[in-house]
């Protein structure tokens, strides 16, 4: 018998330990109403984050034509040249400071950017500042690299906005990394161009690096968004990383760059060399095109996503025990149900027993958003207006 066959000889790596983490009863609610969803039952699923519109067409089209003339073979690790210099176009319009090609490498989607660049930035056991809360996808990746990882809360009160002192008191000197996410997910947070120009410098002189994940940056409602590139003076300890899963409803795509120093880019291509050996080319040559030609698309989405949250709002300023915050950006929205339940858990499975509306409890993404439930926008009108009735109703019943 092979050692092979006996379960308690196999060995896998640490990776594979910090990995199997339980996602915990966070995730539960969605996975069960996913699993009723398949099952048949009319269920309002409000609990996801990929946008429900189509690519839009002219870059599916756009696509099709690149593989049918051949343009399916590998590409160069940090990615093709036209859709580096589209990047880096679109980098130069929205910041103050020019944006070169050669700072800026392409990835099969955001996730993938993150995990290059902290890859080649932290060593295990190295200290990595986050905000509380945070993108779930953040964990997994921290995880896997085995650094030590240090929350900032992020409070309501400050409609979840880091601080600038809370994240410098947060800063040691065993600090290499602040890693932030601007407008965030779940909470649609800004982070003001004073804070990110201050922390830029004075991370700058304390030699960490600054990191932002600006991957909502095209969904700002109220007021333009301000790329982290463009608060910062200087751009030397700075990395934006960005991609199109959301602003051109292109998740599946696989889409992600990074935008860094030359040398910290130099390496991250050798990072791709061994990971992802480069994208694909027709997928890149339509990421390209869609930077390119994108004022319209990308305009009627965020409108719509606007008008979802302003419906869903005013529907939510109808029920007076649940509390919220208007958020100015992004394709969610945190609602306080602690007036109700003390268990953000608790509510969101009572919510899908009783109405079939499936929402995230806020715990999954942290301690600052227990208490809360995150709605998402990523319905069509029609859908969101029968989960609102739903919600309504739901509570009503508590009463
Ligand atoms: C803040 C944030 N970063 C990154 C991602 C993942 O992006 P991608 O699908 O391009 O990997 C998400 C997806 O929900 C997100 O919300």
């Amino acid at each position: 018998m092979s050692k092979f066959d006996k379960s308690e000889d196999r060995r896998y790596s640490r990776v594979t330990e910090r990995l199997n983490t339980d996602s915990g009863e966070a995730w539960q609610v969605h996975e069960e109403a996913m699993l009723m969803q398949k099952n048949g039952e009319d269920v309002v699923v409000l609990s996801i984050g990929d946008p429900d519109f189509r690519t839009p067409e002219p870059i599916i089209d756009n696509a099709i034509s690149h593989m049918r003339v051949g343009r399916t073979h590998y590409s160069p690790a940090l990615g093709e040249l036209n859709l580096r210099r589209a990047v880096a176009d679109y980098e130069t319009k929205t910041s103050t400071h020019p944006c070169l090609a050669s700072e800026v490498s392409i990835y099969p989607g955001v996730t993938s950017a993150i995990f290059a660049v902290m890859s080649c930035l932290l060593n295990a056991g190295e200290e990595i500042v986050v905000a509380d809360p945070t993108y779930v996808g953040y964990i997994p990746v921290l995880q896997a690299l085995n650094v030590k990882v240090k929350t900032v809360m992020c409070l309501s009160e400050n409609n979840f906005e880091p601080q600038l002192k809370d994240l410098v008191a947060a800063i040691t000197s065993e600090t290499r990394v602040v890693f932030l996410n601007t407008p965030g997910n779940p909470t649609g947070a800004i982070i003001s161009r004073d804070t990110l120009k201050k922390l830029a410098s004075y991370c700058r002189e304390r030699n960490i690096w600054l990191v932002c994940d600006e991957v909502y940056s095209m969904f700002t409602y109220e007021s333009p968004h301000v790329s982290l590139r463009t608060a910062a003076d200087r751009l030397d300890n700075i990395v934006v990383i960005d991609g199109l899963s959301k602003s051109h409803a292109m998740s599946g795509w696989r889409v992600g760059w990074a935008v860094a120093p030359e040398e910290l880019t130099e390496h991250l291509g050798r990072f791709s060399v061994m990971s992802t050996f480069g994208s694909p080319q027709f997928i890149q040559d339509a990421a390209a095109f869609a930077l390119n030609n994108d004022e319209y698309y990308v305009r009627e989405m965020r409108n719509k996503y606007q008008a979802r949250r302003d419906l869903v709002c005013s529907r939510l300023e109808q029920i007076p025990t649940l509390k919220f915050l208007r958020p100015e950006s992004g394709m969610f929205i945190m609602v306080d149900v602690t007036e109700l339940f003390a268990d953000d858990k608790e509510f969101a499975k009572k919510l899908l027993d009783a109405e079939k509306v499936s929402v995230l409890p806020g715990s999954a993404f942290g301690v600052s958003t227990s208490g809360h439930i995150r709605l998402s926008l990523v319905q069509p009108e029609e859908i969101l207006i029968e989960g609102c009735n739903r919600l309504q109703r739901f509570i009503h019943s508590l009463s």
